[in-house]
């Protein structure tokens, strides 16, 4: 796929900005995995760059959607074959420093250099399992412990707050915003995230921190591996959809 020079632009001006400050503020992983993912800071890397360095460390790979917000059952039955979706859309210039949309810029330099990393990818691996069980109510509750941590998650290190969440990792903005001291911040805990709703399109107010990605994998999975017990699948919505996608899984859906 090719991109417009526009595009190039965006990204080569976000990275240039975001580099400095996410090598001060962001956890030891992430930045580990950065290194990993050999990103290119003149131009936005292609799939193939990019699953050359995800797939043969972790299993898991990258797709391109048009879709410019999936929807949670799609996104998860993704997850399930260790497919990670990034979007073709790139925020624009009067949204450099936030977007309320997650744009290529954010999943790709968010998220993906943790998708390089065995102890990160054993974190998504819990979402899928639990998501297609979930009752309605169970799935919100989902996203919101996905908001609080893979988006938008803070991880003590060394007596110190680090960025962990990818929302926060590619906007200055919400970085700044956090190391300011401004946003309290609580132990990520299942009762507290569950009280608070997720903020889409302003910064978030509170903000939750683990000491580690095995606490974090630990707390998620006291929700979490229940649900992914349940002998039933029962995703209410969108039936249709999930029967004919489940049957036509290549890979088992639980790994
Ligand atoms: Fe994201």
């Amino acid at each position: 796929m090719n991109f417009t020079n526009e595009q190039n632009k965006t990204w080569r001006t976000l990275f240039a900005r975001l580099r400095p400050v996410v090598e001060e503020h962001a956890c030891s992983d992430y930045l580990a995995g950065f290194r990993n993912l050999k990103m290119d800071p003149e131009r936005i890397p292609s799939v193939e760059e990019l699953n050359e360095q995800i797939a043969p460390r972790t299993g898991w790979k990258i797709e391109r959607t048009k879709v410019r917000y999936s929807d949670a059952v799609p996104w998860y039955l993704k997850f399930s074959e260790r497919i990670f979706m990034i979007t073709d859309y790139m925020r624009t210039w009067e949204e450099l420093d936030f977007t309320p949309e997650p744009d290529m810029f954010h999943d790709i330099f968010g998220h993906l250099p943790f998708m390089t990393l065995k102890q990160y990818t054993a974190i998504q691996d819990m979402f899928a399992p639990a998501f297609i069980r979930a009752t309605l109510e169970e799935q919100e509750n989902i996203k919101r412990l996905a908001w609080f941590s893979t988006e938008f998650g803070l991880i003590k290190e060394n007596g110190e707050v680090k960025i962990f969440g990818a929302g926060i990792m590619s906007s200055k903005g919400e970085i700044e915003n956090v190391v300011s001291g401004k946003v309290p911040i609580l132990p990520f805990t299942i009762e507290n995230v569950l009280k608070r709703n997720k903020a889409i399109y302003s910064f978030n107010k509170e903000l939750f921190i683990f000491n580690s990605v095995e606490e974090l994998k630990q707390e998620l999975g006291k929700y979490f591996d229940p649900i992914a017990a349940r002998e039933k699948i029962i995703i209410q919505r969108k039936e249709k959809i999930v029967d004919r996608e489940l049957k036509d899984l290549k890979r088992p859906i639980f790994p």
